[in-house]
């Protein structure tokens, strides 16, 4: 590899879940505290981060096939970016991607990224660079200050995962459970609001099981933090995610009947609805227990709105068992919902098992589920109809004077009138799509449609 000159822009390109968001917003804030900025929107970027994502399909496919389209483009141009391989793509095949693609200079880890700034130097002088070594604090702790960024910002509290489904990778990428200390949280999401945060959303793999001590040195769970956070002023809107079922506890419950900043809208994954398979999964819990906390929700929160994630087609899920996905649906009634063709992960347990499902079935059932969760989401949107509610306001629509925002209940609502970013506007929910609702803001006597 020859050497370079240092990058001034660079751009990352981040994939999947919204951890892998918060980790691009975290590595383009190291860049930028060395003076490289991002990349102007339509022109090339001295540096490219692949933030890759391995959680299902062919991921490590993709990010060969972007490293293939990135040289060729910088054939064009005649200057090859400098390429960084970065997320759980890197993590689970580091070692093959810089043997297989000599073009990328650096591979980092999810956990090691803090060292971005060193590798980069090290790529400059031409010499290839990869770190992934799981020091999951370290990194928070070598991170910069939060820069401003939109109304919703997010916040990792706590990363890994000890559950070890049978079908997933992130136990081996994001490696173990830990929960990043209390007051660096609380001191992080008061720099996210002081930089102009309205809603903090708190990410975690398992994000209910995040737990530390508070500032009074007492053992506190996911619960006790929303009620600390919930004190920031200047702070509107808190709301958490991804759930495990079994991380569930009172307190947590107890906190969505009781901190108003809390929204509510829970996503909470199932997965499945039969007990064979939720056990073949390694869910450790059954249909009827989950559903038993969806309860306990609902119990001090009528109005939740819950989503949750599914998998269709898992080895050996027979016609029946798939129905009873179905019938979670509709006992659960989503109001919104991610749903995924079953998809054999390197290394994991589930894609050695018998009766792997064709892909035939699996499109069918997909579709199928889709169908269901898609007619949940619109009753629950018609539901939603002469509600009055804040709206975050998040962006400018596509029509002159529209805005765009998101109610408590997560669902995208577009409304008119003279607004900015950022503000919370109180609309009444009057027309219902599948996707987004219509809200009219009371502008004196009238409504504004
Ligand atoms: N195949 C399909 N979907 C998967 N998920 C995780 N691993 C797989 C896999 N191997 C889904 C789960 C999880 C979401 C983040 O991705 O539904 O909750
Ligand atoms: Fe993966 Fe299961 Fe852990 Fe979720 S709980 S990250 S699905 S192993």
């Amino acid at each position: 590899m020859k050497p370079s000159a240092p990058p001034q822009t660079y751009r990352v390109k981040s994939f999947g879940c919204q951890m892998n968001v918060y980790d691009g917003e975290r590595m383009g804030e190291l860049l930028a505290e060395r003076g490289i900025m991002p990349a102007p929107e339509g022109e090339d970027a001295d540096l490219v981060i692949l933030n890759t994502c391995h959680i299902r399909e062919k991921a490590a496919e993709k990010v060969y096939s972007d490293i293939g389209r990135l040289v060729f483009a910088g054939k064009q141009a005649g200057k090859q970016p400098l390429i960084a391989v970065a997320g759980c793509v890197a993590q689970a095949e580091g070692e093959e991607i810089m043997q297989r693609a000599p073009a990328v200079s650096i591979v980092v880890g999810p956990q090691a990224y803090h060292r971005l700034p060193e590798m980069l130097d090290k790529a400059v002088r031409g010499k290839r660079a990869t770190d992934t070594d799981m020091p999951a604090i370290a990194k928070f702790d070598a991170l910069p200050a939060r820069a401003k960024r939109g109304p919703s910002a997010f916040l990792t509290v706590q990363e890994g995962c000890d559950k070890f489904c049978t079908y997933c990778v992130v136990p081996y990428t994001r490696g173990a459970e830990i929960s990043r200390p209390f007051s660096h949280l609380v001191a992080e999401a008061h720099k996210l609001v002081e930089a102009g945060a309205k809603e903090i959303m708190l990410l975690g793999q398992n994000v209910n099981a995040w737990a530390g001590e508070d500032d009074k040195g007492r053992r506190t769970g996911l619960g006790g933090l929303i009620r600390t956070l919930a004190q920031i002023d200047g702070l509107a809107r808190i709301r958490y995610t991804t759930s495990h079922p079994n991380d569930m506890d009172d307190d947590l419950i107890a906190a969505h009947g009781e901190v108003e900043k809390l929204m509510p809208y829970l996503h909470l994954p199932v997965q499945a609805g039969s007990d064979r398979i939720l056990k073949a999964m390694n869910r450790q819990h059954t249909a009827e227990s989950y559903l038993r906390v969806i309860q306990r929700f609902r119990a001090v929160r009528p109005d939740i709105a819950l989503s949750g994630d599914f998998i269709v087609g898992f080895p050996g899920e027979t016609e029946g068992e798939f129905e009873d996905t179905l019938s979670i649906v509709d006992e659960v009634r989503y109001a919104a919902c991610f749903s995924f063709k079953y998809s054999p992960r390197p290394g994991t347990p589930a894609a050695s098992m018998d009766g792997q499902i064709a892909p035939q079935v699996m499109d069918e059932r997909l579709k199928r589920l889709q169908a269901r969760l898609a007619h949940h989401q619109y009753a629950f949107n018609q539901s939603s109809i002469g509600k009055r509610c804040e709206v975050l306001v998040e962006r400018i629509g596509r029509h002159p004077g529209q805005w765009l925002g998101k109610s408590p209940w997560l669902q995208s609502v577009h409304f008119q009138g003279d607004h900015a970013i950022g503000d919370l506007v109180e609309v009444t929910l009057a027309e219902a799509g599948p996707n987004s609702l219509k809200g009219l803001v009371r502008n004196g006597a009238t409504l504004l449609a």
